[in-house]
């Protein structure tokens, strides 16, 4: 089973996804009691038609998360056009550890997807509070990044957004690292198909199109919601897939202490292993640099 804390826009975005591709059942938790009963409601309507005869329940009860797989945590305040991710750290984190104080009452067990930002200062947040082991608290960012990356590089090649892979690591925010030299189109290296000018311009797009979503229509919705959709799946049924998420690192990339976005592979006991890149200097200095600026808003968390 999955609880998802926050039964808002992305949380219940989030649990449609998952009931649709039939990856478990759910449990929505919010403190709007009348929300989380709504949107469960609305989804069971809609269960006959998406082939879904499993469970889907809205609650402002968090004992119904006892025995969860994975609690995935969206609660807190939104970023608002104008704010940087960073910029709702003070506020979310008191939020988080007293979230984190009811996921490991009633579910000990589980694994823990931090989405709430500024999610790599909220998944330490969330890993200190619960004292949980590394690989069972890790956060959905660096997936949400790549699929924009891919997103774009498809775009200014005009091929299949299926046939682009590609890796971003880092903080989910300004500071991200999308890895250039690790993104391809069925194996060949995009510094073989598009220009440096483009190149940037992906990169670029891949930074800021989150911040345009917000200006645009308030929030972003369907592309988180579709991440938190593809790491569940790699958890629920142990998939292992290789993806970016952030998580708690002692020493690996050089960063000890901080919870920042890295290749992992993810699977039923969450972060299964953390995949080391070697990364050139200017790469590594631009990781240290995005691991600084997280460490900077963890003081501010207090
Ligand atoms: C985004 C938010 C979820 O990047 O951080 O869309």
């Amino acid at each position: 089973m999955i609880s998802i804390i926050g039964a808002g826009k992305v949380g219940s975005a989030a649990a449609f996804n998952i009931l649709r591709y039939r990856i478990s059942d759910v449990v929505l938790v919010d403190i709007a009691e009348n929300l989380a009963h709504g949107e469960a409601l609305d989804m069971m309507q809609a269960a006959p038609a998406i082939e879904f005869d499993g469970t889907i329940k809205g609650t402002s009860n968090f004992s119904e998360i006892k025995d969860s797989e994975l609690v995935i945590v969206t609660a807190g305040h939104a970023r608002q056009h104008g704010m940087s991710r960073i910029d709702l750290t003070a506020k979310n984190a008191a939020i988080i550890r007293s979230i984190t104080k009811e996921i490991v009452k009633y579910a000990p067990k589980c694994k823990i997807m931090m989405v709430t930002n500024p999610v790599d200062v909220m998944t330490l947040v969330a890993y200190k509070e619960s004292k949980f082991e590394r690989n069972r608290v890790f956060g959905m960012g660096n997936i949400l990044d790549t699929l924009r990356f891919r997103s774009y590089i498809a775009r200014e090649l005009n091929v299949s957004r299926e046939d682009v892979r590609a890796l971003v690591i880092g903080e989910h925010g300004d500071s991200m690292v999308p890895l250039i030299n690790y993104a391809s189109v069925s194996g060949i290296p995009i510094t073989n198909l598009l220009s440096k000018q483009q190149i940037e311009k992906v990169v670029n797009l891949t930074r800021t199109s989150g911040a345009e979503v917000i200006r645009l229509k308030g929030s972003t919705v369907y592309a988180p919601a579709a991440t938190i959709a593809i790491m569940a799946d790699a958890v629920l049924r142990g998939r292992n897939r290789l993806m970016s998420v952030s998580t708690f690192l002692q020493g690996e990339y050089g960063l000890s202490d901080v919870s920042i976005g890295v290749p992992v592979i993810l699977g039923r006991n969450g972060v299964e292993k953390i995949i080391e890149l070697k990364l050139d200097s200017e790469t590594k200095e631009k990781l240290q640099q995005s691991a600084s600026l997280i460490k900077e808003a963890l003081k501010q968390a207090g």
